[in-house]
């Protein structure tokens, strides 16, 4: 069963409250943050988190997007993130990174910019709960899919069926109504969407048509 989560970053920051009511019936809030130095783009922090921890059941999906990953982990578990999620571009020490998440209470997830080679993740893949593509640069909602990333989660499909884990492909960035059955084909089970979701007129009604196209 394919999973949605919607991207915070594209709601209407002045009423997070009211927003998150409004995807109930998704699976997971994906929460990105930004440091103005990994990624050109400032978004918010742990302290949002925490404000909206009580606001919804939704998992919380918490996207760090920023340098010295390594320096944040226990802040962002504490506000109650449910999966924290790093960028491998942002560190050297992926295999600790992983542990001190998992430590913390939480699931692993790495991410990978559009130009980043899977290769970078083969040997810490049976440690994560999560592999999160990046299917735009990141830094702002909005953008284009990538059509190359449809063959690299597909290459990534096989080798977590290779690995016979259960490690969830998430897929980020230019996901619409007209391309989220290519992603889902292709082998992603997490969907995560911004623009298409907020931006949208009834953001209930169309989890519910991203639900459809992968069934
Ligand atoms: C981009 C973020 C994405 C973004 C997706 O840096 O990581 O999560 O919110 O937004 P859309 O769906 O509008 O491309
Ligand atoms: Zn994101």
């Amino acid at each position: 069963m394919i999973k949605i989560a919607p991207s915070l970053l594209a709601s209407d920051f002045t009423r997070l409250a009211e927003e998150v009511k409004t995807i109930d019936n998704a699976d997971m809030l994906h929460l990105d943050i930004m440091d103005g130095h990994f990624v050109p783009n400032l978004t918010f922090g742990p302290g949002i988190i925490s404000a909206l921890r009580d606001k919804t059941d939704l998992v919380f999906d918490t996207h760090l997007m920023i340098s010295n990953p390594e320096d944040y982990i226990e802040e962002y578990a504490e506000a109650g993130s449910d999966y924290i999620t790093f960028h491998i571009e942002a560190t050297n020490h992926s295999h600790r990174l992983i542990q001190r998440i998992k430590e913390s209470g939480c699931k692993a997830g790495v991410s990978l910019n559009p130009g980043t080679s899977l290769k970078e993740i083969e040997l810490i893949l049976p440690d994560l709960d999560m592999v999160l593509i990046m299917s735009v640069n990141p830094g702002f909602g909005g953008q284009k899919y990538i059509p190359q990333i449809t063959e690299k989660i597909a290459r990534l499909n096989s080798m977590i069926e290779e690995l016979n884990n259960d490690v969830a492909i998430a897929v980020d960035g230019g996901i619409k109504l007209h391309n989220v059955s290519e992603v889902i084909e292709a082998g992603a089970d997490i969907i995560i969407a911004g623009s298409a979701i907020f931006g949208s007129e009834n953001p209930y009604e169309m989890i519910k048509k991203f639900r459809a196209a992968g069934e």
